[in-house]
């Protein structure tokens, strides 16, 4: 694979790349488990938020209560620790179609792009929860980072604003998450390291799904929004923060 061709964009739309300090902390073999534990639930988080746009601006309300199944076992399991994973290999797809409301423009666009991330988001979950098995690496609970919180402050209130607004937000995680992967492969064991090489093509691609729907939805340019909010993650990226997750800042310790 040519990450390189695959990873110039990615740098591109991004205002700065990871701090190596980070790099540094992240890779250091005692931090694995708390960098794996946030890397399991971002891949749900990212599921979770594509269902959220599906369900709130496009999908008719049967097909949001079957998102909503689909989903919640992953969420039991991430918030309660104790559920049994077997429900991982009874659920691992949504066959049912979902349908758009016929009034909204977008909306099979939208539900397009949304089911195949989610779907790609619980793979990359079970992906990792397999090598955290195998590393005998419990999962626990963890607090969520200031990086998302700190993005959405970002966005406008009013309407259509808000959903371009989150789709930028939702662009800039899936970049970084990409150019993360890519700049901790390097410093990790072999295993590790092709998975996360191997996750950068998906990554990539769903932050290039974002930024188009981002511009499809637009009633206007949305350059100016992508350069305020680029410039928010940046310094999210750059900023001493004072616990590691897989978007933290600069380590302050
Ligand atoms: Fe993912
Ligand atoms: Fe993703």
């Amino acid at each position: 694979m040519n990450t390189d061709l695959l990873l110039a964009p990615v740098h591109s739309f991004l205002h700065c790349r990871t701090p190596q300090a980070w790099i540094d902390e992240a890779s250091k073999p005692e931090n694995l488990p708390l960098l794996l534990t946030d890397h399991l639930v971002c891949e749900l988080k990212a599921a979770q938020t594509a269902m959220w746009l599906i369900r709130k601006y496009v999908a008719d309300k049967e097909s949001g209560e079957t998102l909503l199944t689909w989903l919640k076992p992953w969420e039991q399991f991430v918030h309660s620790e104790t559920v049994s994973l077997e429900f991982l290999q009874q659920h691992k797809g949504l066959s049912k179609a979902i349908i758009s409301r016929t009034d909204v423009e977008y909306g099979d666009l939208l539900v397009d792009k949304m089911v195949l991330l989610i779907k790609e988001e619980l793979h990359h979950f079970w992906q990792v929860m397999e090598i955290m098995q195998a590393r005998n690496i419990a999962y626990m609970k963890i607090t969520a980072s200031r990086y998302a919180k700190g993005l959405l402050r970002e966005v406008a209130t009013y309407e259509p604003l808000t959903l371009v607004d989150k789709l930028i937000c939702g662009a800039y995680i899936e970049a970084r998450s990409c150019e993360r992967f890519a700049s901790l492969a390097p410093y990790l064991d072999d295993e590790l390291a092709a998975f996360y090489v191997s996750l950068l093509r998906s990554e990539a691609r769903h932050y290039q799904d974002y930024l188009a729907l981002a511009v499809q939805i637009a009633p206007s340019d949305i350059a100016l929004r992508v350069r305020k909010i680029g410039e928010t993650e940046a310094k999210l990226i750059t900023e001493p923060d004072n616990e590691l997750r897989f978007h933290s800042g600069v380590p302050a310790w």
